[in-house]
């Protein structure tokens, strides 16, 4: 038995399209049901942020997680395939009007991701205020929270609808299926053969 932690939303959908086509086979969360047992998979519909605590203390054998929040975490998980669904950009944003001096020698930025922030910032020598915001990133430059903001860029429209634009791309982000380590140990053969039919399914 493989459990597999699916971020809510969008990527939950695409991953379990990616089961069912291998499998031949529906992959559907019951209404507001948060487990999904299907064969020898057990599915966990958790948070996007939450996929990779899951993982790590080992509720979850494997999970599907934006690259983002595992470089937000740095936590100790093997990385095994880039999934090529949920493409988006981390990127730094600021009103249309102001521009990004990196020879300023400090700047307030809003972010849900602090560490992303704080390492691109540090890595250009600046000195960063990181206020940690939970949501509504784009507000935080619109009425002097901050001076800028690093978010989630994924059509844009967001940025574009309150008057902001992207001044650097910080990396970008796509879903990447992950393991746990002493999983990957004791239930390697389980997880290569799952890791090779969706490997072979995305064409890689
Ligand atoms: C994300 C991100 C941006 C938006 C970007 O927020 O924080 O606000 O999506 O998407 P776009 O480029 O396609 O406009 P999310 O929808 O996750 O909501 P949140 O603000 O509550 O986190």
């Amino acid at each position: 038995m493989l459990t597999v932690a699916l971020p809510k939303g969008r990527i939950a959908e695409e991953t379990l399209e990616i089961f069912e086509t291998i499998f031949d086979e529906k992959f559907v969360f019951e209404d507001r049901k948060l487990i999904l047992e299907k064969g020898d998979f057990r599915f966990l519909l958790v948070r996007n942020q939450d996929v990779p605590s899951y993982v790590l203390y080992g509720s979850a054998d494997l999970g599907v997680v934006g690259l983002d929040v595992l470089e937000e975490k740095g936590l100790d998980l093997v990385r095994l395939l880039d999934l090529g669904i949920g493409k988006c950009k981390v990127c730094i944003g600021m009103k249309n009007e102001d521009e990004l001096d990196l020879t300023k020698p400090e700047i307030t930025v809003a972010s849900k991701m602090e560490n992303i922030a704080k390492r691109y910032f540090e890595s250009k020598a600046m000195a960063v205020n990181v206020i940690k915001l939970y949501g509504s990133i784009e507000l935080a430059p619109l009425v002097g929270l901050s001076d800028a903001i690093v978010d989630i860029v994924e059509t844009g429209t967001t940025m574009k609808q309150n008057g902001l634009k992207v001044v650097e791309t910080i990396m970008e982000s796509s879903a990447h299926l992950i393991a746990n380590k002493n999983s990957f140990i004791s239930k390697k053969k389980e997880i290569l053969e799952l890791y090779e039919k969706i490997q072979e399914h995305i064409g890689k």
